[in-house]
């Protein structure tokens, strides 16, 4: 028997479109979930989590759009514990391949008696009937027992043993609050399998949120309690702390499978790719350190460990880079490369374009191979990036002149079209990126306040493509803003502007 066959295959239930985009700042449009939803079913995902249809118009429209576009993966909507939410959540889904109907209702005593204001009756009563409902339209439900982890043990189980023989076939366990230790929440998962009788009817899921810090710990210890779905998300973001990381969870099941006698299905060489695509489009910034997919996750500093990777990459080395898509800046195109040698590169690296955008990207490829020697696979990713999952733009930006140095005040010279109109202005700063930022306010008449500004490189020499991400905030919304350029002023600006695009998206300000 091969040793795949023996493992356990835990369901990878992906929640960065409904939980991930719960956090501040992270919002995205119907086109930008789209755009997530097809890299998710290019990870072969086993769900997806789209939205939560009732919440919003927006969030009904998002679901439907991947319901009807995405295949592969089962489409899931969110709904409460209540009729009109299930019926939205079955209309948004109901053109998918596969749907799924995920309800849920608190069953902690705090949340019973402070938010919801019922009996312990009437949650059960709720709890039943949603699943029932649920189960008109689709045979794939799924039901919640929100703040699982502080819940009364026998109540629990009482009502997850009513939501099976109601027909749900998946029951989900979060620790909503990220309140749970790794050998309690494991212990949880085992009791549930021990006191509930009908539990072999169904697949026990677990939705840990992050707030210790032991999102992914929580969630691999109910794996070896018996749990065969895994709720989360790329980058691990989503309410407050977040939630388990997707990349995370799966590279710790894939590199040590043999612990868990458990792997999943994702294609773990979509995940850097993703990663990348979730931290553009949310502007939710990639700590440096961060496990699988941090800038430096597979950087050696050390000489001793640089000696030992020389001789053999196995002694520092637990998982290599390329597993998880990680190319080692590959040089792959050149000056002289053509639209056809481009758009082979954009398919290769599982880009699929329109010939629209095709022709955009290829178009800025080209002024980017003017500047730079080499351009690598990185630098490309950074372009399409760049000037394809660019939300619609109210701020476009025309032209931009610096000058500074030394013995000189530095200006900036910014044009924008707004709307249709150019208008052009100049101011001057401490430094070259005030004195662009100061014109930009002045242009857009901006409200909002810079809260942080990073810079990074994203490939190595002094032509590296730089990224700018900054964080504004404007009236209590925060949002997040990133550009990239050869030129660091330019992708200064360009992050800003996508930051103004964003807060005038929310504001309403821009149709799509
Ligand atoms: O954290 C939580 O409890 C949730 C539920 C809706 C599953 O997100
Ligand atoms: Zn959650």
């Amino acid at each position: 028997m091969s040793l795949r066959r023996i493992l356990r295959r835990i369901k990878i239930f992906d929640t960065t479109l409904r939980d991930g985009e719960q956090c501040p700042g992270a919002s995205m449009n119907k086109e930008e979930k789209l755009t997530v939803a097809r890299q998710l079913a290019k990870l072969n995902v086993d769900i997806i989590e789209a939205g939560f249809p009732i919440a919003s118009e927006d969030d009904f429209e998002g679901v439907k759009l991947i319901a009807q576009e995405v295949k592969g993966s089962v489409i899931a909507g969110l709904a409460r514990a209540r009729k009109e939410d299930i019926e939205r959540a079955a209309d948004a889904v109901s053109s998918a391949e596969r749907s799924r109907i995920h309800t849920f209702i608190a069953t902690s005593e705090i949340h019973m008696l402070r938010k919801l204001k019922m009996s312990r009756e009437e949650v059960l009563e709720a709890a039943v009937a949603a699943v029932k409902i649920a189960r008109q339209f689709t045979d794939d439900v799924e039901f919640s027992a929100e703040d699982a982890s502080r819940s009364d043990m026998d109540f629990l189980c009482t009502v997850i043993e009513a939501a099976i023989k109601a027909g749900a076939a998946t029951i989900n366990i979060p620790d909503t609050v990220g309140y749970a230790l790794p050998a309690e929440f494991g212990e949880l998962i085992s009791q549930i399998i021990n006191k509930v009788p009908n539990i072999d009817k169904a697949v026990i899921s677990v939705h840990c949120h992050n707030d210790l810090g032991l999102a992914v710990a929580n969630s691999l210890s109910a794996v070896l309690a018996g749990a065969g779905q895994v709720e989360c998300t790329i980058n691990g973001i989503g309410e407050r702390a977040g939630n388990a990381s997707l990349e995370e969870v799966v590279m710790a099941l894939k590199t040590r499978g043999q612990f868990f006698n458990a792997d999943t299905n994702i294609n773990t060489h979509e995940i850097y790719k993703a990663s990348r695509m979730v931290s553009t489009i949310t502007g939710m910034v990639v700590q440096p350190n961060k496990a699988i997919v941090g800038a430096n996750a597979f950087a050696h500093e050390a000489g001793i460990h640089q000696d030992g990777l020389l001789k053999d990459k196995r002694t520092y080395e637990i998982m290599t880079p390329e597993s998880v898509g990680i190319s080692t800046h590959k040089l792959v195109l050149g000056k002289h490369s053509g639209r056809h040698a481009f758009k082979n590169k954009l398919s290769e690296m599982g880009f699929s374009l329109t010939d629209e955008e095709i022709n955009k990207a290829f178009e800025r490829f080209k002024r980017v191979a003017d500047q730079k020697k080499e351009v690598f696979e990185e630098d490309i990713d950074a372009i399409v990036t760049d000037e394809i999952y660019r939300i619609p733009e109210r701020y476009v930006l025309k032209h931009i002149y610096v000058e500074s140095g030394s013995d000189t005040t530095p200006t900036a010279t910014v044009e924008l079209e707004i709307e249709g109109t150019s208008i052009k202005n100049v101011s001057a700063g401490d430094g070259p990126v005030d004195a662009t930022y100061r014109t930009i306010k002045t242009i857009t008449e901006t409200a909002s306040h810079l809260l942080s500004y990073e810079v990074k490189a994203i490939t190595g020499g002094t032509d590296a493509f730089g990224e700018v991400t900054v964080r504004l905030e404007e009236g209590g919304r925060t949002v997040v803003g990133q550009g990239a350029d050869t030129d660091i002023i330019v992708a200064s600006a360009k992050a800003y502007l996508n930051a103004l695009n964003r807060l005038a998206y929310k504001k309403g300000g821009v149709k799509y």
